[in-house]
């Protein structure tokens, strides 16, 4: 079978960009990308996306309409699909077994048994999400025992590697594509009918093919190396802060190297983002069910630590304000869990801003792309207060960095937004309460400056 069709399940931060890069490099290939949600799919087909990534408008412009489809008609999309992406979202189960750690599978069990419903021919169905190893095996499962008669299915793991603020260079320039399917021949088939389609842009060699359960394995054991680097880094930060060596130098000597690397040891106050703390957790769910838990709590260490350097960098701010916010003004800039996206999911903004909120704290919030409903949402969540009134009436939420800034006691940087960099600090200081404060989480900004100007600095892994 050669793919002539494609239908993506789920148009998010994976699916939408995704999609549209393979509708860019694919122009003999027909994209579809459908989702339950009406709202999604009409931002999708408007002038605002539903999600920023830098790039990504472009790319959609050019194919879009020609064969670049986003729909509603689920039906229709898998019906005629050679080809069938599953990204659908995965969180954290919040009940029952393996609540606040197991990834929770309803929504993938949903798209397999809709495919099973609806399809009427053979498809290859693939498993994008980032699931548990033996995912496929269940999706495998429901789909052969809802087929209709005589369609046949093969199931591929394909995860994603992409990182939101870079999903487009990520997305054409891979540093690798991988792909797990069955040993048989109709597995190792479809994972060549796959490889076709990555190979309209990505070098051959660069395309990995294994099982399907070292393919979900790898998945999970790629972020955990990642965010493993980020706590290891800002485990060191609090021994900088505690005897006077310098967390960036530090990063710089180990990074050069070569066996380490230089990238991923940027101290911060801690990680976040939608899959980092799930897929460890999901981790750890595996190993303790798989009876290995000198596994599942080294792994979990992971996480207790970045929750250890969110706290630990709040706990700072209120120490050095005079051990008291209460009523006292402090500003946040950048609310997006990292730079380039406007997405809040498990920002450590997030969690900052609770903290300072229960100190009694007034927020003055500014980032330049995530929008203000948002950033409501996210701190009148149930989640996250009790006392949604409240927290309304103690956070301002500005669209300019010099409004958000003046009056301030204190400005806390918690994205690492380029922006941030460029901005007249002389003119922020002259517009805040004395002394000014600059608590900057993510170690962009230039500190000599900041102090010859008269703030008082504050940064992660160095000693104030
Ligand atoms: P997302 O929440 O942005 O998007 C998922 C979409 O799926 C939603 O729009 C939802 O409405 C839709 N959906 C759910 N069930 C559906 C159904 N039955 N029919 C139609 N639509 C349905 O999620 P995301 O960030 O794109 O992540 C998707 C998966 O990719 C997750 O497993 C995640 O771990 C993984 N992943 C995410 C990233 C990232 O950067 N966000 C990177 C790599 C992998
Ligand atoms: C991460 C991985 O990098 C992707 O490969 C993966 O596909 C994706 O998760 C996923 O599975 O969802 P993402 O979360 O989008 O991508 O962004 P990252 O660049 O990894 O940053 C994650 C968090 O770590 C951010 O809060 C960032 O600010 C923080 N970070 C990153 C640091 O604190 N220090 C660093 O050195 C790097």
């Amino acid at each position: 079978m050669v793919i002539k069709k494609i239908c993506c399940i789920g148009a998010g931060y994976v699916g939408g960009p995704t999609c549209s890069v393979i509708a860019l490099k694919c122009p003999d290939i027909e994209v579809t990308v459908v989702d339950k949600s009406s709202e999604r799919i009409q931002q999708w087909n408007s002038n605002k996306l539903p999600i920023y990534e830098p790039g990504l408008y472009e790319v959609v412009l050019k194919c879009r309409d020609k064969n670049l489809f986003f729909s509603t008609n689920i039906n229709k999309a898998i019906t005629e699909a050679d080809l069938i992406f599953i990204s659908v979202n995965t969180p954290t189960k919040l009940n029952g077994n393996g609540k606040g750690r197991a990834a929770d599978l309803k929504y993938v069990e949903g798209a397999a048994r809709m495919i099973a419903d609806i399809a009427q021919s053979n498809k290859i169905v693939v498993e994008k999400s980032t699931v548990p190893v033996k995912a496929a095996e269940s999706i495998l499962r429901i789909l052969r025992a809802n087929h209709k008669k005589g369609v046949k299915f093969q199931i591929l793991s394909n995860p994603e590697f992409l990182s939101e603020g870079t999903a487009i260079d990520n997305l054409i320039n891979a540093d690798r594509v991988l792909i797990g399917g069955e040993e048989s021949e109709g597995g190792q088939q479809a994972i060549k009918e796959l490889s076709w389609v990555y190979e309209h842009w990505i070098p051959a060699e660069k395309i990995i093919t294994t099982n399907t359960w070292s393919s979900e394995l790898s998945k999970l054991a790629a972020n955990a190396f990642l965010a493993s680097r980020i706590s290891n880094i800002n485990s060191l930060s609090a021994v900088c802060e505690a005897t006077g060596a310098d967390i960036s130098e530090v990063a710089n000597a180990v990074g050069k190297d070569s066996r380490i690397g230089s990238k991923f040891l940027q101290a911060s106050i801690g990680f976040g983002g939608s899959c980092f703390q799930k897929d460890i957790l999901n981790l750890v769910y595996i190993c303790e069910c798989l009876n290995l838990p000198e596994v599942a709590s080294y792994w979990q260490q992971v996480i207790d630590l970045n929750e250890y350097q969110k706290t630990r960098f709040t706990k700072k701010i209120v120490e050095l304000l005079f051990n008291t916010v209460s009523d006292k003004k402090l500003a946040i800039l950048g609310f997006a869990f990292k730079k380039d996206t406007g997405d809040t999911r498990e920002s450590p903004a997030i969690y900052v801003a609770k903290t300072l909120l229960d100190e009694g704290a007034k927020l003055h919030i500014y980032d330049p792309k995530v929008e203000a409903t948002q950033i409501l949402d996210d701190l009148t969540h149930p989640s996250f207060t009790p006392d949604p009134e409240g927290v309304r009436k103690a956070i301002e939420i500005y669209d300019d960095p010099y409004q958000a800034t003046a009056g301030t006691h204190a400005v806390v940087i918690c994205t690492e937004w380029d922006e941030f960099i460029g901005l007249d600090y002389e003119e922020i200081y002259s517009n805040m309460m004395k002394p000014a404060f600059i608590f900057d989480g993510r170690k962009i900004l230039n500190h000599d400056k900041l102090a010859n100007i008269g703030f008082f600095v504050h940064t992660v892994g160095k000693q104030t």
